[in-house]
């Protein structure tokens, strides 16, 4: 496989009636060769979802290469949109929020991932994501939308009032939470 025959196949998963669950039902085919698509994607610097991870990105699609160092934690925030992720080495632990009306966040569940698990986040929750242990936890992350340019909330980790999502405010609540026993 190349990163051009994953775009494709990701486009035409994206043109269904179901896009999330169609990219899923394509991304549990990507399963047999997780080692392959980390090599594939080992070319993509950078860590925690920044540009320099994105490989692909239109209106319906955004494609990215997601990398959680050991420490690592996010904020809350949301996608602005559906998302799945595979996890091709190391492990992360997601926390899964409810959002209320008013941007308060109920925490929902939460899910270990390691290697070859597959996870659906629907576009009315949030998400914690952190490293698990010392090797990075990295992932093929697939957004129904162009993720870097739509509008999306971050939360305080601390106080869990709701802001737009900022990249120039995003690193020191991603540093705040990173030093946090746990998902708040
Ligand atoms: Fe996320």
């Amino acid at each position: 496989m190349t990163i051009a025959d994953l775009v494709q196949q990701m486009s035409k998963a994206v043109a269904s009636s179901d896009p999330q669950a169609a990219v899923r039902a394509e991304m549990e085919t990507l399963k047999g060769d997780l080692a392959g698509i980390a090599k594939m994607l080992d070319y993509l610097p950078g860590t925690g979802g920044n540009a320099n991870q994105a490989f692909f990105r239109a209106p319906n699609l955004s494609l990215l290469k997601v990398s959680f160092p050991n420490g690592r934690r996010t904020p809350p925030h949301n996608h602005g949109t559906w998302a799945n992720i595979l996890v091709l080495s190391g492990s992360e632990k997601n926390t899964l929020y409810r959002r209320n009306a008013d941007e308060t966040l109920e925490r929902d569940h939460e899910i270990v991932l390691t290697p070859g698990s597959l996870v659906t986040i629907p576009a009315n929750m949030a998400h914690v994501a952190e490293c698990l242990g010392d090797e990075p936890a990295i992932g093929l992350h697939v957004y129904g939308a162009n993720v870097l340019g739509i509008d999306r909330l971050m939360w305080d980790p601390d106080t869990l009032q709701a802001h737009p999502l900022d990249w120039r405010k995003y690193e020191p609540l991603a540093l705040r939470a990173s030093a946090m026993n746990g998902a708040p």
